[in-house]
């Protein structure tokens, strides 16, 4: 049996650049496809048939990589990986005559990229959708797959208090996005001078008013993760900003995931990285490889709910 293309819905927007493009009923589309793909692998292998995928990355990947790769083949497509991490984006030719060329040949792109604006010069230089694999300002499939994750551990997040501890970067943005479209209270904790970027939370403070959300930030860890659901942290220096970790190990030294912060929040607090991960500076070892660590559920998810946003955005085109 293979599923039909109209089976599973449509995104209304024809790209996936930020959580900010779906609205709350369009998130809830995404994990109840992404459940059914994961439930029935083998009845959905020709969803996507014949359909082909652009992967362009200018930085390293494994989860990114591997899971679109493997989720086009499990649909029923395929991909074909173009490795840009020794020339910018934009600096052989422009972005626009790169797009004009893509859409003639495949269904789709996932890109990440140093630059944000180099996906969104993308998208709108094409009419197939274009995914934003990571970008130095968002990372909305690791905030789908999160959240994913945490609504299969407890059925839905709504009135759940989720604290990330740290850098606030790509993953944290998206992460505040993603919570403030489904009701989950957000704090976010980081350093002074480190704290998520001022218009993605003021677009999350618009998306809180909706869906009832609270969202905070924060400085002070200790307090943050007071009577936390989940726990969440990510690198303190994003790729692209090795050369600074020693000046940021000094300044994130309080902000480490560790057994002592684990402990203010609930006891059953799970706890959550996008990984790479590095044990001993924003984690702890005995954090991430202990009990309540779902880190490799959510690398799992990460292939089921990109799945469901290619089959949501490239099915039926
Ligand atoms: N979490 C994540 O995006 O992993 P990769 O950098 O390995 O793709
Ligand atoms: N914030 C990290 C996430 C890696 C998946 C980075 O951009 O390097």
């Amino acid at each position: 049996m293979t599923a039909t293309l109209t089976r599973f819905g449509k995104l209304p927007s024809k790209d996936l650049l930020t959580i900010a493009q779906l609205g709350t009923g369009d998130i809830e589309t995404v994990f109840e496809t992404a459940a059914e793909l994961k439930r029935g692998r083998d009845q959905h292998n020709s969803v996507l048939k014949g359909k082909r995928l652009a992967m362009i990355f200018e930085k390293d990947s494994l989860r990114t990589r591997f899971t679109f790769d493997i989720g086009m083949q499990d649909l029923g497509g395929s991909a074909v990986f173009m490795d840009h991490r020794d020339a910018r984006l934009g600096s052989r030719e422009s972005l626009k005559d790169m797009a004009r060329n893509l859409e003639r040949w495949v269904d789709g792109i996932v890109a990440r990229t140093f630059k944000h604006r180099a996906l969104e010069e993308l998208a709108a230089n094409c009419s197939i959708p274009v995914i934003n694999g990571l970008s130095d300002y968002l990372h909305p499939c690791q905030a789908l797959a999160d959240v994913f994750t945490l609504t299969e551990k407890w059925g839905s997040v709504k009135g759940r208090k989720l604290v990330y501890v740290g850098d606030g970067n790509n993953t944290c943005h998206s992460l505040v996005h993603v919570a403030a479209r489904l009701g989950a209270n957000m704090t976010v904790c980081s350093p002074e001078g480190y704290e998520p970027n001022a218009r993605v939370i003021s677009e999350a403070m618009l998306m809180a008013r909706e869906s009832g959300s609270d969202i905070e930030i924060v400085n002070d860890p200790e307090r943050a993760v007071l009577g936390a659901d989940a726990v969440y942290t990510d690198v303190w220096a994003s790729m692209g900003q090795e050369d600074e970790i020693e000046e940021r190990s000094a300044i994130f030294n309080d902000y480490r995931v560790d057994e002592e912060m684990m402990a203010h929040a609930k006891p059953d607090a799970l706890f959550m990285h996008c990984l790479p991960a590095h044990r001993g500076q924003e984690v702890t070892a005995g954090v991430i490889d202990g009990p309540n660590s779902v880190v490799y559920d959510i690398a799992e998810n990460r292939l089921h709910v990109q799945k469901a946003v290619m089959v949501l955005l490239m099915g039926g085109r």
